[in-house]
């Protein structure tokens, strides 16, 4: 139990403290509602759900409609809004020096595999590039379209002498991630096939970059 004048001090404190943070809520109200002045629509940009990739949000006075930040877009303010299906998330790559940065990013990061054969990244991607094209994109099957391995380019044959060294490198393309292999062909034609090394990226393209 406090002593009754500790109690009284403590109160007071409180009543400051309340006051403060009933000042610092004004600050910030003000703050975001700052240049809005009254809402007049007939002023709000002519704006339907046809001029917008991601959909209409509110702007940040609440008063007219603006056009959903697209995947990738910064978010840092009130006047960027993320669109359907995106967050407003901090980016996790920032350099120490910068600033932090939101983007907004797709809520949603299964690869989905369309009708028409092309995969994309996300269904963000697949509804912007369903907009931008103006077509219903259908959808085949999540996960990425499955295609046949197609070697995209290749160091080739090379002939070397016995005790060079030699790099062979191979982009391929397909789904499921075709497996390189090289085979050594001996001067008298005997074959051996190479153990393949680790040295293997692994690269997912979404729908048109
Ligand atoms: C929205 O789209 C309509 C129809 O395409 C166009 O006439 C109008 O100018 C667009 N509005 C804005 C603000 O871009
Ligand atoms: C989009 O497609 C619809 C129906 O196919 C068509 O009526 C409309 O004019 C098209 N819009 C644009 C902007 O090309």
């Amino acid at each position: 139990m406090l002593p009754t004048g500790k109690e009284k001090e403590i109160a007071t404190m409180m009543r400051y403290v309340v006051l403060i943070c009933a000042l610092a809520a004004c600050v910030a109200w003000a703050a975001e509602h700052e240049n809005c002045g009254e809402c007049d629509r007939e002023k709000c940009p002519r704006l339907t759900e046809a001029n917008c990739t991601t959909g209409l949000v509110h702007d940040k006075c609440q008063c007219c409609f603006a056009c959903g930040r697209e995947e990738g877009q910064l978010c840092n303010n009130r006047d960027e809004k993320c669109g359907e299906d995106l967050e407003c998330t901090f980016r996790e790559d920032p350099r120490l020096d910068d600033q932090p940065q939101a983007t907004c990013v797709c809520k949603y990061s299964e690869l989905l595999c369309a009708e028409d054969g092309r995969t994309f990244r996300n269904l963000c991607q697949l509804m912007a590039e369903s907009f931008r094209s103006n077509t219903t994109i259908k959808l085949r099957s999540r996960g990425p379209c499955r295609a046949a391995p197609k070697v995209i380019s290749s160091t080739g044959d090379m002939v070397v002498d016995a005790g060079d060294e030699l790099m062979l490198a191979c982009e391929s393309d397909g789904y499921p991630i075709p497996v390189v292999g090289w085979t050594y062909t001996g001067a008298a034609g005997s074959f051996i096939n190479l153990p393949v090394d680790d040295h293997m990226a692994i690269q997912a393209r979404g729908g048109p970059e």
